[in-house]
């Protein structure tokens, strides 16, 4: 039994909120604290970083997704997906009742108050978004449902898919069913500190259409406003407490806000990436203009990192899916095609510098460091570096690979490659190392024993992790971006 308590009516959309506007708040009369139902659909990266940390703030979630072996898994104890912190607050959720799996998409949709849709939107070939996932998933709610429900999106989904996720919610319900109100409610969580991010947001966006759905959601988010959760990260030490600013827009808003900041984030590391090649030309250090550009507060010092360029996941698509959106409504998003085409030849300037080393690439022993896309995780989606090894075994080179926790799922793409545990057995003999992802683990590599089980001691580095003065002291001839 619940209470639903509506302190007024005070909610508006398109303004800012602090904890202390919460206006309604949902009892759950027989602990005497406040938590929710939560239903989540889809239990990818999102889906499952969302529930299990909603679970971990003290709501009741239940999760389901179309795989049941990844259910079954789940029920089993197990953690589909290496992200840092999740497996031990999925297990103290489910130790505590407050997470549970179904494949039973029906039983999912009718445990929750809200229900929140986290199924992916990969990329057609065209760029646009396929919003299939979504559409089945509409589908699934209008059918099964059996009472009102808050369906939120948090998919990253172009604008304007929240107005037709409604109109499918009518479309599919039959005569008599449950109304449906439909939210927007971008995620900006970065894997390898999802979990972090998910409790120390600098922002919490909700596209709404009425105020007791933007009232659901505060209340929904209430733990992390008010920061009254147990921090799963920093035990306790968190970094300064700084206000979270909790947004309420337009659906068509939200949505545009999360495609907006993505697309930024590329463009701003595309934008570093040419001022690397401009200070190969020049003769200037990149790290030197990014750390004074950054310092400027209207600049900002993140996402300036020059390499070997964004991957993952979400920038390609997003920013290809940004592209398509804005063709679709007549808007010549022009630098965004730019983004994208530096960021492509980052692997062409990469390689430029392979070959200008090596000379002849085919027969050589080849050292990668990293597969995934970046450090801290295990996704190897649309990294740069599986371009990097498929070009290098096209060319005919012998190629050792190690990673920390990407390997598994490189080998299923690329059986032919020797792969490491330990990064200094793929650099046994190695006539090149290329590092290709910023893993701490390679940052603390010994360079002096790993130069004696080298053939030839030679650093192609993709993310600028060494110091080019270090790396020649210990006899290396060693190779960057932008630090000639
Ligand atoms: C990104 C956004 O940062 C999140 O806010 C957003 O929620 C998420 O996409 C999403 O849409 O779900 P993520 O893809 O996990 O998060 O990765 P980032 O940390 O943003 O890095 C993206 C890529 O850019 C990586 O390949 C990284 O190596 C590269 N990068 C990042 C650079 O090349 N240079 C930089 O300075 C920063």
């Amino acid at each position: 039994m619940r209470d639903f308590v509506l302190r007024g009516d005070s909610v508006k959309i398109g303004g800012r909120y602090s904890a202390a506007d919460l206006v309604c708040a949902f009892r759950n009369s027989s602990k005497g604290e406040f938590s929710l139902r939560l239903s989540v659909i889809g239990c990818g990266y999102v889906g499952l970083v969302t529930g299990a940390c909603f679970a971990e703030a003290g709501h009741e979630v239940v999760c389901t997704d179309i795989d049941s072996e990844r259910i079954a898994k789940l029920n089993a104890g197990g953690v589909p997906i290496y992200e840092e912190h999740l497996d031990r607050i999925l297990g103290s959720a489910r130790k505590a009742g407050r997470i549970s799996y179904t494949a039973d998409a029906g039983e999912a949709i009718r445990a929750g108050d809200a229900i929140f849709i986290c199924v992916g939107t990969p990329p057609k070939d065209s760029g646009e978004a396929d919003l299939s996932a979504i559409d089945h998933v509409a589908r699934q709610i209008a059918t099964e449902a059996r009472t009102s429900k808050l369906v939120v999106e948090k998919s990253t989904v172009p604008a304007r898919t929240g107005l037709e996720l409604k109109r499918a919610l009518a479309a599919y319900s039959g005569k008599g069913s449950p109304k449906f109100r439909v939210a927007s409610n971008p995620e900006f969580l970065r894997e390898g500190t999802a979990v972090g991010d998910f409790f120390h947001p600098d922002r919490i966006v909700v596209g709404v259409e009425d105020s007791s759905s933007a009232a659901e959601l505060q209340e929904i988010y209430r733990p992390i406003l008010e920061k009254s959760f147990h921090c799963p990260v920093h035990n306790g030490a968190c970094p300064p407490a700084h206000r979270v600013e909790f947004l309420v827009t337009t659906i068509n808003s939200a949505e545009l806000i999360k495609h907006a900041s993505n697309s930024f984030l590329a463009l701003k590391i595309s934008y570093a990436n040419v001022i690397a090649d401009l200070c190969e030309k020049i003769g200037a250090n990149v790290e030197e203009v990014t750390h004074a550009m950054g310092l400027d507060d209207r600049i900002g010092g993140q996402f300036l990192k020059a390499g070997l360029g964004y991957g993952g996941f979400c920038f390609p698509k997003d920013v290809q899916a940004f592209i398509h959106l804005s063709a679709s409504v007549g808007v010549d998003f022009d630098m965004l095609k730019a983004t994208e085409r530096v960021n492509r030849q980052r692997i062409d300037r990469f390689f430029e510098k392979i070959r200008q080393a090596l000379w002849v690439v085919k027969g050589k022993h080849v050292a990668v460091l990293g597969l995934a896309f970046k450090a801290n995780t295990d996704d190897i989606r649309f990294a740069p570096a599986l371009e990097v090894v498929k070009r290098l075994l096209a060319e005919g080179a012998v190629v050792h690979a190690s990673d920390p926790e990407a390997m598994t799922r490189a080998k299923t793409l690329f059986p032919q490659v020797h792969y490491h545990e330990d990064p200094y057995t793929a650099l046994r003999g190695a006539d090149a190392a290329l590092v290709c992802t910023e893993w701490d683990s390679f940052r603390k590599l010994d360079w002096d024993r790993a130069g004696e089980l080298m053939a030839r001691k030679l650093v192609i580095d993709g993310r600028n992790i060494y110091a080019p003065q270090t790396m020649r002291e210990k006899g290396f001839e060693y190779y960057s971006f932008g630090r000639s």
